[in-house]
This record gives structure tokens, sequence and C-alpha cells, in this order.
């Protein structure tokens, strides 16, 4: 119902009517890829929290549940792909099939960095399961193995997805309106246009 939309959402991309159809029958297909195997799903804190947790209960193979913490920073960092761990896997990993559970693909970058981490401990597999991947140029090739939605090169929120820690909560991907980030004072970064849809990407994020 529109009466229902944030007033700071220029418009609603995916409706939690689609996004809970999306994310049951991508739960479905890896449940049947994974048959037979026990499964860590590693969620990126924190925009995956949402997604993981309804994804999580998709799927009907046995899983265990970790999660690490990572920031990306701003447009020269990130662009030489500098990223931060600010929390590691509880558990190792070694000869475990690992499914990375990401929120959103941007540049690709935090994704490559953080694959890679993983994978020189040695997993029995490795696969990459985005809810969101943005229509844009990449640098860095990343090719996740399940895609729930291509989304045009905006910044969206909700579903876990956030502008400045807020709108996490909203049930729905929206567009986020550009006067809300353009009256910010604590994103002096921004610039629409140029940022590549990421304002405040030097936050602890993801
Ligand atoms: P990448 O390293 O450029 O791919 O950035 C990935 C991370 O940036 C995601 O995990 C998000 O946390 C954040 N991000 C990128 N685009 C958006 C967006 O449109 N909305 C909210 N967060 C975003
Ligand atoms: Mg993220």
């Amino acid at each position: 119902m529109t009466s229902d939309v944030h007033p700071d959402i220029a418009r609603v991309l995916i409706d939690a009517d689609s996004l809970r159809r999306r994310v049951n029958e991508m739960g479905a297909r890896i449940s049947a890829d994974y048959a037979g195997k026990d499964v860590v799903l590693v969620g990126i804190l924190k925009g995956a929290v949402f997604f993981m947790a309804d994804l999580a209960r998709a799927i009907s193979v046995p899983l265990a549940l970790d999660f690490m913490a990572v920031s990306s920073y701003g447009d020269t960092t990130t662009s030489q792909g500098v990223v931060r761990f600010i929390k590691d896997l509880d558990e190792p990993i070694e000869g475990r099939h690992i499914l990375i559970v990401e929120d959103i693909i941007d540049s690709g970058l935090t994704l490559a960095y953080v694959a890679e981490n993983l994978r020189r401990r040695q997993p029995a597999s490795l696969r990459v399961c985005t809810l969101l991947d943005k229509e844009r140029e990449r640098a860095s090739p990343v090719t996740p193995d399940y895609i729930g939605f291509r989304v045009p090169n905006e910044f969206v929120v909700g579903y876990g997805l956030d502008y400045a820690q807020h709108y996490r909560n909203l049930p729905y991907i929206g567009v986020l309106h550009p006067r809300v980030y353009a009256t910010s004072s604590d994103t002096p970064r921004l610039k629409p246009g140029a940022c590549a849809g990421k304002p405040g990407s030097d936050q602890p994020e993801s």
C-alpha cells in the first residue's frame, strides 16, 4: 500500500511479497544443490542479517550459521580493494561447504576480498549468494552463484540494507530519496551520481 511507504523512500523496487517469494525459491534451489551435504552460511554483517534469517528458514539441508563483519572504505581506498576485518568467523571452515550470504554486490571488491580470505582456509567448497546485484561496470569480476534480483545502480535501503545505519527494518527494498543524503551532514563524501551509489561507504557497513 502506498500509504505504508516511508516518506524518505522515492520508490519501492521490490515489495515484501516479492522478496518472500524469491527468497523461498532461492532456498529451494540451494537445498537441491546441497542435497546430502551440511552447509555453513556465512553472513556478512550487518546488511545480510534479514535476508539470511529468511533464507536459512527456506533451506532444508542441515546448516550452521556464522558471521563476519568487514568495513569497506570510501572511493579511493575501495578502488584498491582495501577491506578491514572487524569480526572474524567463530569456527574454522576447513573441509566445510561454505555459502557466503551478502545483501548487495556493488563494486564487488568487498566480496572478492572476503572470498579470497575464506578460500585460503581450504573449505570443501565456496559459493556466493547475494540478494541484490547492482547493474554496473566492475573492475574485479565477481560471479555470485545465486542472485535474488538485479537492481539499477541507485542507492537502495530496506530488508537489511542501510543508509547511515537506518532503514534496515523496512520490509521492502526501496530507492532512498536523494534529498535524504543531500541534506545529511554526516556524509560529506557523498556526491550523488559520482559515488557509484554508495553514500557513507567509509562506515563499518555491509
Ligand atoms: P562493494 O564492495 O562495492 O561491492 O560494496 C558492498 C557493500 O556496500 C554492500 O555489502 C553494502 O553494505 C554496501 N552497499 C553497496 N551499495 C549499497 C546500496 O545501494 N545500499 C546500501 N548499501 C550498499
Ligand atoms: Mg553488505
